[in-house]
């Protein structure tokens, strides 16, 4: 069984029912999944989860698959959080998504995605990708005997290319960004009847992706971080985990304010960054001439762009750019200093991390998180080795 009541218009709070495919609402924004928590907190105890799986599945209650068999699943695990040194007596983990088949936390949203979009009778799959989700996607598609396409930028990480064809999906490579490869789906989705797996198009990945906040609170034994630093593209998981947050607080799982999150952006395709530095609800202006080498944050305009300024918002959180040198840098400093190989996404946030604590953003004993999103051996390595 699950416990989900229903699906929510993000922008009107329409109520529509769940156990059907779907897209966005009919004001045209992203869905959410709302449940059953009173339900969940008299019949679930916190403290008894440690005794299930060591998978993000053993939150089930808090996820929408009614039938544990309808799990698409390659082995995913719970991640762990790896200790860095601060400068100070600031306390600092990596989560390390790099772990998770496809080797990105993309699993997460597109096990639960491709899951769901089976179960409810969905036969084709379709995404727009800066790479990682799109390999995942294809992987999952693979495994649950679905037919995948997948929209590319011509610039993509080879690594997540090559993936994509091993795992027998349709590769699309278009001339431009994420956001042309989602037009260039669009175009073509009715005709082919495909049911897109956009980021936010549909309601489940923000669930799949939920399990990194659920989880972080169980690793540090339900006392949440003071801040977490999260690379934001089209946002998802900086989405699903302030839900996972605010979720986790109705249940009474979790007390206190919830992690201030911060965006993580770089300098050379920072809309989000901008739009919360102005103040503003939205981003209005797609981010013109993007020019980074961290592929995952190359999204001029995401579509969540209201949920993830109110999750900056609501957590007293902020943005923050690095330029391109930080992030090799920080890349190249952590893997020697460290043994871990960040990718560039897990490097920006480690950068973010620590100008903002050396310029007094963070308080100085702050326990904060720093999402490392893929392993590093999916993207080129940094300049200099
Ligand atoms: C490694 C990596 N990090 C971060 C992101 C951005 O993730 P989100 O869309 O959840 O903001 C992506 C998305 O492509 C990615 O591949």
């Amino acid at each position: 069984m699950s416990y989900v009541t229903h699906l929510e218009c993000s922008a009107t709070g329409e109520a529509l029912p769940a156990g059907r495919l779907t897209g966005l609402s009919p004001a045209g924004a992203p869905m959410l999944v709302r449940y059953d928590l009173a339900a969940v907190a008299a019949r679930v105890d916190r403290d008894a989860l440690a005794a299930r799986p060591a998978t993000p599945w053993r939150f089930a209650e808090l996820l929408p698959l009614a039938d544990p068999a309808d799990l698409v699943s390659l082995g995913e695990t719970i991640t762990p959080l790896i200790p860095l040194p601060t400068q100070g007596p600031g306390t600092l983990w990596v989560k390390d998504e790099g772990l998770l088949p496809t080797g990105s936390f993309k699993a997460r949203g597109l096990a639960l995605a491709v899951s769901m979009a089976r179960a409810l009778g969905a036969r084709r799959l379709a995404i727009p990708t800066a790479g990682n989700a799109g390999a995942a996607m294809a992987a999952y598609a693979a495994r649950a005997g679905l037919q995948a396409d997948v929209f590319v930028p011509a610039d993509a990480p080879r690594a997540a290319t090559d993936e994509i064809r091993l795992f027998g999906a349709a590769l699309h490579v278009v001339d431009g960004l994420i956001d042309a490869c989602g037009r260039a789906l669009a175009e073509r989705t009715a005709a082919e009847g495909w049911f897109d797996l956009s980021t936010l198009k549909e309601p489940y990945r923000i669930e799949g992706k939920k399990t990194m906040g659920l989880e972080l609170a169980q690793q540090l034994g339900w006392r949440l971080p003071d801040a977490i630093f999260y690379p934001t593209g089209g946002g998802t998981g900086l989405i699903g985990m302030a839900k996972a947050f605010a979720e986790l607080k109705a249940l009474g799982w979790v007390d206190g304010p919830p992690p201030r999150m911060v965006a993580v952006q770089t300098t050379g395709c920072a809309p989000v960054v901008r739009a919360h530095a102005a103040g503003r609800r939205t981003v209005e202006e797609p981010w013109q001439n993007v020019d980074t080498r961290v592929h995952g944050v190359r999204v001029p305009k995401p579509l969540g762009d209201r949920l993830i300024l109110d999750g900056l918002y609501e957590s007293d959180g902020f943005g923050w750019a690095v330029d391109d040198d930080a992030v090799d840098a920080a890349r190249l400093a952590c893997a020697r200093a460290h043994g871990l190989h960040l990718s560039p996404e897990g490097a920006a946030c480690l950068a973010a991390h620590d100008q903002a604590r050396a310029a007094g953003r963070l308080a100085p004993d702050a326990r904060a998180v720093v999402f490392n999103s893929a392993s590093g051996l999916k993207s080129p390595l940094p300049a200099g080795v």
